[in-house]
């Protein structure tokens, strides 16, 4: 059904790409474009693909979208699924007592600044005419009109961030691309390394898989009154 809408929403013998192929949402991504049929060919970017994309470095960024437009093919698609939530000595701040400059300078540039980069390389790269789109997975713990709950200082602060650099892009976009979307995703809470410490019962934890699918349904079914927008994977706007 999805494969479907996908096919019928984007002109035949566009080009996808994935950045961040190597995640758990990115991978699934990866495996149901292929799957799809909507694409005449599906790029997976990965700080291990060749070439290598490394958010933290722009010169891997330009040659990453050379590569795109050396393929001659009209690019249709972004999926832009990295993100940063834990790792590398860190955990998700509790309380204020342990914000740490140096952890909230590493989220902010896995999650706001390097997807930047990616709307600078990448947006230019979208035809004037016809159906594209860009798309960011952010969180939906990235709302300031939804935060009830506090903590999670750095991640929360640079999904906000980058909730921002997508409405000021798509207002830029607009300008010379009327039909090209550029938004922020929320995927819902899915089974991957990034939410596998947080994942608590109850909680509706859903497989890559069935969280790629239900976000596909709603990328088929944007327009261009979508972009600038924060819409969960249900396709329900979300407050910034
Ligand atoms: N899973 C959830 O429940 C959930 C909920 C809300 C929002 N999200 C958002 O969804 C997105 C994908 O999350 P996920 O669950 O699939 O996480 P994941 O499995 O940890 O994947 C994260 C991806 O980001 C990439 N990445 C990290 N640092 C990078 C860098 N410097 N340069 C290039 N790529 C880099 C990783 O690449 P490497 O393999 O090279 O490290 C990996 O491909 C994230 O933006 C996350 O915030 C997820």
């Amino acid at each position: 059904m999805t494969d479907a809408s996908l096919r019928a929403a984007y002109p035949a013998g566009g080009l996808a790409l994935v950045v961040g192929a190597t995640g758990g949402i990115g991978g699934a991504f990866v495996t149901a474009l292929h799957a799809s049929g909507a694409f005449a060919r599906v790029l997976a970017f990965s700080r291990s693909s060749a070439p290598a994309l490394d958010l933290t470095d722009e010169g891997t960024i330009r040659l990453a979208a050379k590569a795109v437009a050396d393929t001659g093919l009209t690019l249709r698609l972004v999926i832009d699924a990295t993100g940063f939530l834990h790792g590398s000595g860190f955990e998700p701040e509790k309380a204020l007592r342990q914000f740490d400059p140096t952890h909230a300078a590493h989220a902010f540039a896995i999650n706001a600044i390097g997807p930047a980069m990616l709307m600078k390389h990448f947006l230019p790269l979208l035809p004037r005419a016809g159906r594209s789109a860009f798309v960011t997975l952010s969180a939906k713990v990235g709302s300031i009109g939804d935060n009830s709950l506090g903590g999670w200082y750095s991640y929360r602060a640079s999904k906000a961030a980058l909730n921002q650099f997508v409405k000021t892009a798509a207002i830029e976009l607009a300008r010379n691309k009327p039909d090209a979307v550029c938004l922020a995703m929320h995927p819902g809470t899915v089974a991957s390394g990034l939410s596998q410490p947080f994942a608590k019962a109850g909680l509706d934890v859903r497989p890559p898989d069935v969280a790629v699918d239900q976000m596909l349904a709603v990328i088929a079914r944007l327009t261009p009154a979508d972009t600038g927008g924060f819409l969960d994977y249900r396709g329900d706007r979300l407050p910034w």
